[in-house]
């Protein structure tokens, strides 16, 4: 049978295409592997078992999740070694530890006392100890214990010591290099996410809280960092498909992004001077984008389907749930978009996209080589 090329794809649809994911993929494990770090990447951005496997290549295997959906769904994959990383939640307590008991390693996180004790009440007596994880907040300011509070250092040794419990080490994320507005800021992130977890986990080493493991990572942070001395494993995951606010602040370039939206234009409204398309809020995501770079961003960036020709010009500028309105400073080249025409949108947060979608078509070349299942849900 004849395959489908992208533009005869029913639209909207995710596609993803596989040299660019290949290499993403191959110069983040190359990047690890010379930086002596293992990669664990982080599947949220795809919730995908064929793209977990491509990412682990070179490397241990392990993998880090953001849900207990994409923790089963690779269990059932193969993947035996797992970091849930989002501090647990007390209802999801038996679940984790019913897939606990399916795998080699499942490890949790915590970043307050009274999670860790009533995750030692339910493991204690238990055959395994389950891994735990304390959480660092290293200055994104969204979860974690503050490395500055002597009371981070007390939790942690308590931690060390509850029973039921296997204590790991410190994890952390730093998400506030998505604040940065160029490269160059992301190394200063990235330095110091490296500096003050280092630094947490000797203090808690010589305080009697054994930190084994220095787990570390974001995307934007591990696209530049050059020095990952006193970090065990690195956990990014975004980079796989990266996306427009990736390219826009330095972590990539936007023709690397592996994933897009492909759409088909609906309208012409050419007396505003727009067009239409068939992706709107629930396709391409209400994701804001890197405004602080560029206020004008719009929600993605648009090329040809087979993104072979981009439209530098074109923004996405408004969405409603199934509508995108694309506008230009410049006339439209409305020959080169008539009504029907196949669009590929890259959105600028391409793991609230992805999310949006059952499957993927998997594309090369221009031409659907296969169809991979996406792990939603929680
Ligand atoms: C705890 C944690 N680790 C790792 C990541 C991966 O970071 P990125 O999405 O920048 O690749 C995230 C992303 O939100 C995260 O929350």
């Amino acid at each position: 049978m004849p395959r489908m090329r992208i533009e005869e794809l029913p639209t909207p649809c995710a596609v993803v295409d596989l040299s660019r994911l290949e290499r993403n993929a191959a110069r983040m494990a190359e990047r690890m592997t010379r930086l002596g770090v293992r990669l664990r990447p982080h599947v949220k951005t795809h919730k995908c078992a064929e793209i977990a496997r491509l990412s682990v290549r070179g490397h241990f295997g392990g993998v880090t999740v953001s849900t207990l959906a994409e923790a089963r769904g690779l269990a059932d994959a193969g993947f035996d070694d797992l970091t849930w990383a989002v501090p647990i939640a007390l209802d999801r307590i038996d679940d984790a530890l019913a897939l606990g008991a399916r795998v080699r390693r499942l490890a949790l996180l915590v970043d307050h006392p009274d999670a860790a004790r009533a995750l030692s009440a339910r493991t204690r007596g238990a055959a395994r100890r389950t891994p735990v994880f304390l959480k660092l907040d290293c200055g994104y300011h969204r979860a974690g214990v503050d490395p500055e509070d002597a009371a981070s250092v007390a939790f942690a040794r308590e931690l060390s010591e509850l029973p039921g419990l296997d204590f790991r080490g410190v994890l952390t994320h730093a998400g506030h290099a998505y604040r940065a507005t160029r490269r160059e800021e992301l190394h200063a992130v990235a330095r110091a996410e490296r500096e003050v977890t280092v630094r947490f986990a000797e203090r808690l080493r010589a305080a009697g809280a054994p930190a084994a493991e220095v787990s570390v990572g974001s995307t934007p942070t591990m696209s530049v960092v050059e020095d990952l001395s006193g970090v065990t494993e690195a956990r990014p995951g975004n980079y796989l498909f990266y996306d427009a606010f990736q390219a826009a602040i330095g972590s990539c370039v936007l023709a690397d992004a592996a994933f897009s939206v492909v759409a088909t234009v609906i309208g012409h409204a050419r007396a505003r001077n727009e067009l239409l398309v068939n992706a709107g809020a629930l396709a391409l995501s209400k994701d804001a984008g890197p405004t602080h770079v560029d206020p004008r961003c719009g929600f993605g960036a648009v090329a040809s389907a087979d993104r072979s020709r981009s439209f530098p010009g074109l923004r996405v500028r408004s969405l409603s749930q199934e509508h995108g309105e694309l506008g230009s400073d410049a006339p439209i080249d409305y020959d080169a978009l008539p009504i029907g025409a196949r669009v590929a949108i890259v959105p600028n947060h391409s793991c609230l996209s992805a999310a949006q979608f059952d499957r993927y078509h998997v594309a090369r070349d221009g031409v659907v080589v296969d169809a991979w299942r996406v792990l939603r849900g929680w």
